[in-house]
């Protein structure tokens, strides 16, 4: 059984002020921590702030990229060794909007999953296909070939812990969803990808989220589905109901 994960991604909403009233909001919340992991990745700046006023409680705080070196001269970067060290505990990595604006590639997501490894960071890696790709049916081809370029070189014991993000480019705040089982085929697929490459332990342990457009109101079917264990939410995660609402069908 793999425990369901959902993460928020904030992307580049909320103040200092917002984002502390959500955690201390969410925190008061029952959500069954040891059946459900809660995360939110937060924009930098505040992530300090979030680790200290959730710590102890059944959430974790992420951050929403990092660079691959340790430290030296890269304005405006934050390094996982850095991360670490305010005790955020996952990060992702090639979102959709980080590879379309900000040059994340297959190769720097690889890098970067390894250096997360390094800092014990647990990396969130998103792969998604663009609208023609999929009207070209070249979904799996491309999702796959992402993954496996993701992980090309972790231990099988980093696989394990790693997690898996499907977000299909064309479903990202559009309000438009993939249907629970396009969505269940592609992690499917994915989780063959690793099957063929890694094996079965790898395969079976490995956590595949789906994201794009998750709300409170698909988020059940979603997670019925056999190959979805978790959910990575934008929009849906920037209210406290709502996101708990998506704690509650994932626990
Ligand atoms: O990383 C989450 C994301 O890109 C999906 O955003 O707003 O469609 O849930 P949203």
């Amino acid at each position: 059984m793999r425990k369901p994960v959902i993460a928020g991604n904030w992307k580049m909403y909320k103040t200092l002020a917002e984002a502390k009233e959500f955690a201390l909001q969410l925190k008061e919340q029952q959500v069954d921590g040891t059946k459900v992991d809660a995360v939110i990745c937060a924009p930098p700046l505040f992530l300090d702030q979030l680790v200290e006023a959730t710590k102890g409680s059944f959430v974790s705080i992420g951050a929403q990229t990092m660079h691959e070196e340790k430290e030296g001269a890269y304005t405006g970067e934050v390094s996982g060794h850095q991360l670490q060290d305010l005790g955020v505990e996952y990060v992702v990595l090639g979102h959709s909007e980080r590879r379309q604006y900000f040059n994340e590639t297959d190769e720097s997501v690889n890098k970067k999953a390894k250096a997360a490894f390094e800092n014990n960071l647990t990396p969130i890696i998103c792969v998604g296909e663009t609208l023609e790709q999929r009207e070209q049916n070249e979904t799996e081809t491309i999702v796959s070939n992402q993954v496996m370029a993701a992980i090309e070189g972790l231990t099988e014991e980093q696989l394990i812990q790693s997690i898996i993000a499907y977000e299909p480019i064309w479903a990202i705040g559009t309000g438009k969803t993939a249907t629970a089982d396009d969505a269940n085929d592609v992690c499917q697929a994915i989780r063959e990808t690793i099957l063929d490459g890694y094996g079965e332990e790898v395969a079976n342990s490995v956590r595949i989220q789906y994201g794009g457009s998750v709300k409170p109101e698909n988020i059940v079917e979603l997670l019925s589905k056999e190959h979805i264990d978790g959910a990575l939410v934008g929009g849906a995660s920037l209210q406290v109901d709502s996101f708990v609402k998506l704690l509650e069908a994932g626990a």
